[in-house]
C-alpha cells in the first residue's frame, strides 16, 4: 500500500483578492503534492479560506456587506486562482462550512474536558490585522510614537470576558517538540520560537464577546472562538474529525503544514498545544517559507505595486511562473521577482536550454528518421556517459525536492540539460546523417531517452508543458512517475508499438518583455 502524505497550505483570509504570496504558497504546495504522487505516495492536499474573525467582519462593514457575502465573493477568487495556477488540491475548505463548525466545537470540548479552558477577563493588546494578541513587551514604536505589533500592524487595547487556554501548562512539551529535529524548518525559524517559549508562556485568550462572526463556543453562546482556534482546526475538519473516518486514520498526523514565516508561532506553539490538550497527535513538520518581494520591495496598496498573480500567469504562462518561483527563490528565504527576471530565467533555461534540446531532438528524428524510433542501436561509451549523468541529476533532483530544496533540485536538473546540449554539439548528428547514419540514429535515440527522463523529472514543476512534450514522445500517461525512470524496458516497449513522432511543436516559447516594462 502506498504510503500516505498529507500536505496543507495555510488557509487565506478572503478579505481581499489573492496576491502573489498566496499564489507562491499554492504553487509550492502543489509542486510538493505532485512530486510526492510521482514518488508513489498516496497524497492528500488541502487548501482553502479562513473566513471568520474581526478582520473579515470589519472589512465587510466597510464595504456595506455582510461578512458572509464578502466571504462568498472573495473565496471564489481564491478558488479561481487555484484552478488558474493548475493547483491539484483534493479539498478546498471554507471555515463557514457546517462540518467545520462541528469540528471546531469538538476540539474545543476535548480541550475543555482536559481541564485546559477557563473563563476570565482579557485585558491587553490585540492586532486585528494579524488577528493576534501581543504582550506589552513585544510591541514596537511607530513613527508617530504609536504602539505597533512586532509585525508593524496597529494594536488596540482590548478588555472583555474571555475563555482562556492553559498554554502555560505546555511549555516543557512544546520545547521538546521544537527541539526535535525536522519538526520546524527551515532551522533558522527554530531559535526564535524556542526563545519565545523559553521566556515563559502566558495563557491564551481564545474567545471574544464583542462580535459574533465566528464559531460559537459550546455552552457559552455569547462567545465566538478566537479565529485562530477555528482556522487551525481546518486541517482536521478536512479529514472528517471528530469522526473516526478512513481519511482521518490514513492521513493524520499531517506530513507537512506549508505556511508563511509570519505565522510560525501559531503553527508551532499554539496548534501543537491545542492538539496535545485534545489528545490528537501533532503534525510531523511545519515549514515556514519566505516572502516574495516585487523588485526587492514588499507589495502594498500604498506603494501601488500590488501584482495580480493571475495577470502574471496570463502574461508569461502558468508553467513559466511556477518554474521561476521554485528555481529562483531559495525555499525558506525571501525572494524577489520582476517581469525581466521571469523572462530572463524562462528564456535561458526553459526555452533556450531544455525546450531547444527537446525540439532539436524530436525534429531531427522526425526529419531524418521519418519519426521512427529504433531500439537496437549499437552502444557507445559517450551515450552511456550521458545516460549516467542524467540519471544522477534526476536522482539529485528527487533528493533535493524531498528536502524541500527546490532551487538546488532544479539546478541539478539544469546541469543535466546542459550536458545533453553539449552532447548534441559534440556528436553533431546533422553531420553524421551522410557519413554514418547508424551512428546518427544511435545519438538521436540516446537523446530521445534522456529528454524523456528530464521531462518526467520536471513534471511536478511544469505539469502542462512537460506533459505536452511527453505526449509528443508517445510516453504513456501511466508511465510518467519516478518509478518509470527505473524501468529499463520502456523504450523497447514503445518501439514495438510502432509509434512515430509527428512534426514536433515547441512547448516552451521564447518570451519577450512587453513594451514599457523593464529598464
Ligand atoms: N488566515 C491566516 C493568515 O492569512 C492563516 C490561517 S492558516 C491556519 O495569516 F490554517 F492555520 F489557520
Amino acid at each position: 500500500m502506498a504510503e500516505p502524505f498529507y500536505i496543507t497550505t495555510a488557509i487565506s483570509y478572503p478579505n481581499g483578492r489573492p496576491h502573489i504570496g498566496h499564489a507562491y504558497e499554492a504553487i509550492a504546495a502543489d509542486v510538493i503534492a505532485r512530486f510526492q504522487r510521482a514518488r508513489g505516495r498516496d497524497v492528500r492536499f488541502q487548501t482553502g479560506t479562513d473566513e471568520h474573525g474581526l478582520k473579515m467582519a470589519q472589512k465587510a462593514r466597510e464595504l456595506g456587506k455582510t461578512p458572509r457575502e464578502l466571504a462568498d465573493e472573495m473565496s471564489g477568487y481564491f478558488q479561481e486562482m487555484c484552478a488558474g495556477l493548475n493547483i491539484s488540491h483534493d479539498r478546498f475548505i471554507r471555515t463557514v462550512e457546517d462540518e467545520h463548525h462541528r469540528a471546531s466545537q469538538a476540539i474545543w470540548q476535548a480541550m475543555q474536558a482536559k481541564g485546559d479552558l477557563y473563563l476570565d477577563r482579557y485585558e491587553g493588546w490585540y492586532s486585528v490585522r494579524d488577528e493576534a494578541y501581543y504582550d506589552e513587551s513585544e510591541l514596537v514604536e511607530g513613527e508617530g510614537g504609536e504602539k505597533l505589533s512586532p509585525q508593524g500592524t496597529p494594536v488596540e487595547w482590548t478588555v472583555e470576558e474571555s475563555w482562556f487556554f492553559r498554554l502555560s501548562a505546555y511549555q516543557d512539551k512544546l520545547l521538546d517538540l521544537l527541539k526535535s529535529p525536522g519538526f520546524l524548518e527551515p532551522e533558522s525559524r527554530r531559535n526564535e520560537m524556542i526563545a519565545f517559549v523559553s521566556s515563559g508562556l502566558r495563557d491564551l485568550s481564545i474567545s471574544r464577546t464583542s462580535f459574533d462572526w465566528g464559531v460559537k463556543v459550546p455552552g457559552s453562546e455569547n462567545h465566538v472562538m478566537y479565529v485562530w482556534i477555528d482556522a487551525l482546526t481546518n486541517y482536521l475538519t478536512g479529514l472528517g474529525y471528530p469522526d473516526d473516518t478512513e481519511l482521518y486514520r490514513k492521513f493524520w498526523p499531517a506530513n507537512l503544514h506549508l505556511i508563511g514565516k509570519d505565522i510560525v508561532r501559531f503553527h508551532t506553539i499554539y496548534w501543537p498545544a491545542f492538539l496535545m490538550s485534545a489528545d490528537v497527535p501533532v503534525p510531523q513538520k511545519v515549514f515556514g517559507h519566505g516572502f516574495l518581494l516585487n523588485r526587492g520591495q514588499k507589495e502594498s496598496k500604498s506603494l501601488g505595486n500590488v501584482t495580480d498573480p493571475m495577470a502574471l500567469a496570463e502574461q508569461f504562462g502558468v508553467d513559466v511562473l511556477r518554474y521561476f518561483l521554485l528555481r529562483e527563490v531559495t525555499f525558506g528565504q525571501d525572494g524577489s521577482y520582476s517581469p525581466e527576471a521571469i523572462v530572463t530565467k524562462s528564456n535561458a533555461e526553459l526555452a533556450n536550454s531544455f525546450g531547444n534540446l527537446a525540439q532539436r531532438t524530436l525534429s531531427m528524428i522526425f526529419k531524418n528518421m521519418d519519426g521512427v524510433l529504433k531500439a537496437d542501436c549499437a552502444p557507445d561509451p559517450a551515450d552511456d556517459a550521458l545516460a549516467s549523468q542524467v540519471n544522477e541529476a534526476v536522482t539529485a533532483l528527487q533528493d533535493r525536492f524531498e528536502a524541500l530544496d527546490f532551487s538546488a533540485g532544479l539546478e541539478a536538473w539544469m546541469r543535466a540539460v546542459f550536458a545533453c546540449n553539449q552532447y548534441v554539439d559534440e556528436q553533431a548528428p546533422w553531420a553524421l546523417r551522410k557519413s554514418d547514419p547508424a551512428r546518427m540514429e544511435a545519438v538521436l535515440m540516446t537523446l530521445f531517452q534522456q529528454v524523456r527522463a528530464l521531462a518526467i523529472a520536471v513534471l511536478p514543476v511544469v505539469p502542462t508543458a512537460a506533459a505536452k512534450l511527453l505526449d509528443q514522445m508517445g510516453v504513456p500517461a501511466e508511465e510518467r512517475d519516478y518509478a518509470a525512470l527505473e524501468d529499463t524496458d520502456w523504450f523497447a516497449r514503445l518501439c514495438v508499438t510502432g509509434f512515430t513522432i509527428g512534426k514536433p511543436e515547441g512547448v516552451f516559447p521564447r518570451l519577450e518583455l512587453p513594451e514599457g516594462e523593464g529598464t
